[in-house]
């Protein structure tokens, strides 16, 4: 019933997106040209989700499991990290974005870890949309390295093991000062999660799509949104 909608924009729309090979092979085009119109629509709803007053758009844009394509491919998409962050971040700026990135840093190129902390840095005391890109990311590496922070900490004495609450884990995660993603999209039609958000996706409402992300435009987003506003969210409560 209608008045069981929560009729609340998301705060944190949190996406997967999928489909940039696909897009590209069913033009007989390289799948790197794929990646290239990817970052085209990414830049899209990057602009339209801080129009539209999210408060954090998450992107998954390369995976713990991503190494594992071809060379060529994974230093192409290197590289468009690279340039992107060269010709963006001052855009992102200029639009009171808070950039932020999560994943291992430890696997990039330097020359890509400076210019990340250097858009972070820049970007930190912004007021407009979080904008938070996983790369090197996976859930389970963020499980990982908050289990070792959590370890360091019981090893060092400031908690005993049966102390732990949900709350000590939670602070050890990747984005602790921001809310779980309300919305994960995913497109081109894969119905999977792909190690994303393992912890925080707890409760996320999920939408998947069969549109390649390339195609992923502003009514697609809305389109989204709108499934994801007439949902009801119970959180286990009862209706
Ligand atoms: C998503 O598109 C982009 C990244 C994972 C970097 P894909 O490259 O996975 O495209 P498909 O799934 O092969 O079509
Ligand atoms: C998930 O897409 C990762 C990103 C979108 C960055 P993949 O294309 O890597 O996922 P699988 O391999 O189909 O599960
Ligand atoms: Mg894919």
């Amino acid at each position: 019933m209608s008045n069981h909608h929560q009729c609340q924009l998301p705060k944190h729309i949190a996406i997967i997106m999928d489909g940039n090979g696909r897009w590209a092979a069913s033009r007989f085009m390289p799948r790197i040209a794929g990646h290239q119109a990817g970052l085209q629509a990414a830049k899209n709803i990057v602009k339209y989700c801080a129009e539209k007053k999210i408060a954090v758009l998450t992107l998954f844009a390369f995976s713990s499991e991503n190494w594992s394509r071809p060379i060529k491919e994974v230093s192409f998409l290197m590289e468009l990290f690279l340039s992107t962050l060269e010709a963006e971040t001052k855009r992102f700026h200029e639009k009171e974005i808070r950039i932020k990135f999560i994943g291992d840093r430890t696997r990039l190129d330097p020359r890509i870890t400076r210019k990340m902390q250097e858009a972070e840095n820049l970007t930190q005391h912004n007021k407009g949309m979080v904008l938070m890109i996983a790369i090197d990311y996976g859930g389970q590496w963020d499980m990982q390295q908050a289990l070792q922070k959590i370890m360091e900490k019981t090893l060092g004495g400031e908690y005993k093991p049966h102390e732990l609450t949900v709350a000590h884990i939670e602070n050890a995660l990747s984005f602790p000062d921001l809310p779980h993603p309300d919305l994960l999209i995913r497109t081109s039609g894969e119905k999977r999660i792909s190690n994303f958000m393992l912890w925080q996706l707890a409760y996320a409402e999920l939408y998947f799509t069969d549109t390649l992300w390339p195609d992923f435009n502003e009514a697609a987003l809305d389109a989204a949104i709108a499934d994801y506003m007439k949902r009801e969210r119970r959180f286990g409560n009862a209706s």
